[in-house]
């Protein structure tokens, strides 16, 4: 008999992430050299040690992200960055020395997917990170393109009025657990979710994927990730969870499309109390058979988010 976690186990893994990407390049593309030199000679400790091991040509980010590590206030006004960091008690997805003005990773990953699935958002044009949390990924976006509406939005009042208070570049407001945002039909040109579609349980992942094709204009793109058999490849490799609660999952995922788990319980994520939201895996056939043909899928890069999430990139047809 086939050994299922096994063959999950024995996928190839995902490739390494690039170093850098067409924010963080953007942004240092920026700098004088009089600032790059004033970076290098900033950096130090364990930041340091990590700058010298990078190839040359791979430590971009890493000067761009250290900028506001170390409140080099003059690169970070030419970057249009800031160095406002969450406290603790604010929902934040990534901190620590390269995380302080936001995440420069996760900006390079989303804008990087956009442009391989050959989306650009036009001059003037409208974003939409939505479940942005405290606007990590929002934050350099909105920096690289200070032509776009940035808008941000997530039912965690505190780190949206967190950001709100703290992030002049872009515009956040708390949404609710079900649709619709307070948003106009087709007022969007692009809709980002970063480790969002990977929590929903089936019924609100449909709701909000239909409230999504209402906001994006026709030809406008949403980007979402999902867990999925990537992920369990990663729980398998890593002996991330239990073996009966992983057998069960692919099972149930494997014959119905999607697996929904409640992690949260009572107290909610953070206090966002929501019973369709918790982690979900789900195969592409189940979200491309919904999601077609009210949308073209354009992208589809297994594990691309952190090794294990999946990404799509969908084109909201007319
Ligand atoms: C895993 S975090 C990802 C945050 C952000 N996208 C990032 O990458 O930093 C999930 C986010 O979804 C938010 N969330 C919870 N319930 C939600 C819902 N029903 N709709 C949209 N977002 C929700 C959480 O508050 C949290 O900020």
């Amino acid at each position: 008999m086939v050994d299922v976690l096994a063959a999950v186990g024995a996928r190839a893994p995902v490739p390494a992430v690039p170093a850098s990407g067409p924010v963080s390049d953007a942004l240092y593309a920026r700098l004088s050299a009089e600032q790059v030199a004033e970076l290098e000679a900033a950096v130090e400790g364990n930041v340091k040690q990590m700058y010298d091991e990078l190839p040359v040509e791979d430590r971009r980010r890493l000067l761009v992200s250290a900028a506001a590590f170390y409140r080099a206030e003059g690169p970070l006004a030419t970057m249009n960055l800031t160095a406002a960091e969450p406290p603790e008690d604010v929902h934040a997805m990534a901190r620590g020395p390269l995380a302080v003005g936001g995440d420069l990773g996760m900006a390079d990953f989303v804008v990087q997917a956009l442009e391989d699935a050959g989306v650009r958002v036009p001059a003037g044009g409208t974003v939409l990170d939505f479940g942005c949390s405290s606007g990590r990924a929002l934050r350099p976006i909105a920096a690289w393109r200070p032509d776009l509406e940035c808008l941000g939005c997530d039912p965690n009042e505190a780190a949206i009025a967190w950001a709100a208070a703290h992030l002049p570049m872009a515009r956040f407001f708390p949404s609710p657990i079900d649709p619709p945002l307070e948003l106009a039909d087709a007022s969007v040109d692009v809709v980002y979710a970063i480790s969002i579609w990977s929590h929903f349980a089936a019924a609100p992942a449909l709701r909000w994927l239909a409230e999504m094709h209402r906001v994006i204009r026709p030809g406008g793109a949403l980007l979402l990730t999902t867990h999925g058999l990537d992920t369990f490849a990663t729980y398998v490799r890593g002996e991330l969870m239990n073996r009966g609660l992983m057998a069960a999952g692919v099972d149930r995922m494997l014959r119905e499309g999607i697996h929904f788990l409640d992690v949260f319980g009572e107290a909610g994520d953070w206090g966002v109390k929501d019973e369709g939201w918790g982690n979900s895996f789900l195969l592409a056939d189940w979200l491309v058979e919904h999601a077609t043909p009210q949308w073209t899928v354009r992208l589809l890069r297994r594990g691309r988010l952190d090794g294990n999430q999946d990404a799509y990139v969908l084109e909201r047809c007319a």
